[in-house]
């Protein structure tokens, strides 16, 4: 081929650079050059990595830049993927994993014949394990969570959201959320095993009222609107309700996240799980940025979500725990709305923090295509934390946070199921 004169190669600069990736499955929202399929994927691909950032991505050989290191004195460092297939990491937006304790005592009276609704009436479900967590000093439930984010890790998430809700009072619902905080990716206080996982803080200290205001719930209602929401902001991104008949009304929970809105927290909500109470429509009234579980969700809800622009966020852990139906993935689907999928992540109705089997369930029991549930695990999940321009998704300027996958095709995910096909995944935090 002749050589352009007037064409010069580009120099970017990078301190890291990963070659020979087999296929690069980058989920981009607009096309990239090369790239085939939905998931806009790339064969023999390479990636050009500056501060943890995408400074380029492309097919390699001809018309690959001429790369130089962004920091003098220092070599670019050059992995060699091996033809590994690689994606984003999940984005597993829907988690409760600061906790002290388990509930394998009321799995199995559930699996005789005790509903959970019926649990969290008798002062069990939430609260046996707020009590557990409110007994368990700051290092034991740092210690827990840590062990928890090196295992969701382990199965590809490289940015988990985590709520409170274990706490309930104002002490300890600070305790939970500078904890949270702590575990950041990014914090002074970050250990080599946590450095890969983001962590976006979420309050929800209406999750379930707490046993010294069982007869007095509006006072408990007040405490989180006047002192616990504006004593957090900073602290928490997201303000989370759980709208349930066990749990918060729509009524009370219109109240808390107006507030938490006009002190500027984003919203989500636990809308509709239990029996239809309104949550998915206070979330479009309201903007959430989520709606999350939604089994008793009506299609005029879907229709008003639709309209507002929220996330349906679906939870198969709960439907497989719970042994209740799966929501039907496609009835969210084609009333075009964006759905994520997440773990919920719980000691309660979800004790699973791999996303992989979370795909899956979605792939069979929810009827998602490949395409659809990678998409829910990885963009969406971003989506759902107002995050979608900064990761879940390989793109020019988002954070380079990746999986590496032991496997030679990416269809084989959602197919081989049962095991961890996650080699290992690769974030560079600064
Ligand atoms: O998302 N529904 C409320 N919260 C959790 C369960 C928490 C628990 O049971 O401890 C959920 O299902
Ligand atoms: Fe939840």
């Amino acid at each position: 081929m002749a050589l352009d004169p007037y064409q010069s190669t580009p120099v970017v600069r990078v301190s890291t650079v990963i070659r020979n990736i087999g296929q690069l499955v980058t989920i981009a929202q607009q096309p990239i050059p090369g790239a085939s399929g939905p998931l806009q994927v790339l064969e023999r691909a390479l990636l050009g990595v500056s501060q943890n950032r995408i400074v380029w991505l492309g097919q390699e050989g001809e018309g690959e830049p001429q790369f130089q290191t962004d920091t003098p004195g220092t070599d670019i460092t050059v992995i060699d993927a091996r033809e590994a297939v690689v994606t984003p990491g999940f984005v597993d937006s829907h988690t409760h994993l600061l906790f002290a304790g388990n509930r394998a005592e009321e799995f199995h009276m559930r699996r005789s014949g005790i509903g959970y609704g019926e649990l969290l009436a008798r002062g069990l479900g939430i609260l046996t394990t707020m009590n557990a967590t409110r007994a368990a000093d700051e290092e034991t439930l740092l210690t827990l969570a840590r062990e928890r984010l090196v295992s969701l890790n382990a199965y590809g998430t490289t940015t988990v959201e985590i709520k409170t809700g274990y706490g309930l009072s104002l002490e300890a619902e600070e305790v939970s959320l500078r904890l949270i905080n702590k575990l950041n990716a990014t914090s002074e206080i970050a250990q080599p095993a946590t450095q890969k996982v983001r962590v976006v803080p979420t309050f929800l200290g209406a999750h379930s009222v707490p046993p010294e205001y069982r007869d007095r719930r509006a006072a408990y209602v007040d405490l989180v609107l006047h002192e616990m929401l504006p004593r957090f902001v900073g602290l928490a991104r997201f303000c989370d309700v759980f709208c349930e008949r066990e749990a918060f009304t729509y009524d009370e929970s219109l109240r808390i996240l107006t507030r938490a809105k006009e002190l500027g927290y984003y919203l989500k909500l636990h809308a509709d799980q239990l029996s239809p109470a309104g949550g998915a429509r206070l979330a479009a009234e309201l903007g959430a940025i989520s709606a999350d579980h939604l089994d008793h969700a009506s299609d005029p809800d879907l229709e008003a979500m639709r309209e507002a622009g929220v996330v349906a966020t679906l939870l198969p852990g709960c439907s497989y725990t719970l042994r209740s139906p799966y929501p039907s993935a496609r009835r969210f689907l084609d009333h075009g709305l964006h759905v994520a999928l997440a773990t919920d992540f719980n000691p309660g109705t979800s004790y699973c923090e791999n996303m992989q089997m979370i795909l899956g369930l979605a792939m069979s029991a929810m009827h998602m295509s490949l395409e659809e549930a990678l998409t829910a695990t990885t963009i969406n999940g971003a989506r759902a934390l107002a995050l979608q321009d900064e990761v879940g998704s390989l793109e020019l300027g988002k954070q380079c946070d990746l999986i590496f996958w032991s496997i030679q095709d990416y269809r084989e995910i959602g197919y081989h199921f049962g095991t961890n096909l996650v080699q290992s995944t690769f974030t560079q935090h600064t």
